[in-house]
């Protein structure tokens, strides 16, 4: 049985004292919880502190974008041999904010998936149409399309070592989340066409729900048969309600 992961997005948030009584209190939160995985990927500076408070806890962390090169002349860019350095196992690749924003293409996220690959990180590989796609019925060409990019670059196998994200642009940071009948039918979609390559690793591989979880949302989502967890923004700020959300994705794994 796969196991369930929340996944918190702090994007571009967070201060020193801040984070850490967030991330003491997190870890009391969640210590119990022996059933499903929990990851905080916090903005570049803050990673050496997350490393410091969350070490020998079940939380781990993680970063939320990365160049794909190495020791070159790159102003600003970050290696996954430098958060691989600060101990992080994971990173979030192909984020709507980035391909938005910051020109991210299908091809630089697939390059950027390679690259965490090869240094050992898990790349948690977002994908997710806009409200006009959806309306214009393209979610499965958008988000195959996304998929794709990494499946025909590189093969399925690649996906055994990677999380997947379902984050659709309308339910991201708007408080319209996806009812779980329209995510499930997305992960669903997700989890077949991998499958067209390999069942196994279908199987196998978590599809996060990211979009305006919450604790209220949160269990009736991860009940869902291939939803197997949560890539949460603005709700894990916010340690009660984060730790709600991961105790609801560790009840539905007692349950199951
Ligand atoms: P919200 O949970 O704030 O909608 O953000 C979702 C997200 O983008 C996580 O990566």
């Amino acid at each position: 049985m796969r196991r369930k992961l929340v996944v918190g997005n702090w994007k571009m948030n967070g201060r020193i004292a801040q984070n850490q009584a967030l991330l003491e209190a997190l870890k009391v939160g969640v210590k119990d919880l022996k059933h499903a995985d929990f990851v905080v990927c916090v903005p570049y500076p803050y990673i050496a502190q997350a490393q410091s408070l969350l070490q020998g806890s079940n939380v781990a962390w993680g970063a939320q974008n990365l160049c794909a090169n190495e020791n070159v002349a790159l102003t600003g860019a970050v290696s996954a041999y430098m958060l691989t350095d600060y101990g992080c196992r994971y990173v979030i690749v192909g984020h709507s904010e980035r391909r938005i924003q910051f020109h991210e293409t299908d091809d630089t996220a697939a390059t950027r998936f390679d690259a965490a690959e090869k240094a050992g990180l898990t790349p948690i590989f977002c994908m997710g149409e806009s409200a006009d796609e959806r309306e214009s019925d393209w979610t499965e060409y958008v988000v195959g399309r996304q998929l794709d990019s990494i499946i025909r670059r590189f093969g399925a196998a690649v996906l055994s070592k990677a999380v997947l994200a379902y984050e659709p642009l309308w339910a991201v940071g708007t408080d319209i989340p996806a009812t779980p009948e329209q995510a499930q039918k997305v992960h669903a979609f997700i989890r077949n066409r991998v499958a067209r390559c390999d069942a196994n690793i279908a199987k196998n591989v978590q599809i996060l729900y990211g979009g305006s979880l919450n604790p209220s949302n949160a269990a009736a989502l991860f009940a869902m048969p291939d939803i197997d967890g949560g890539l949460v923004g603005r709700s894990s700020l916010e340690v009660n309600s984060f730790v709600e959300i991961c105790k609801a994705a560790n009840q539905e794994c007692v349950t199951a």
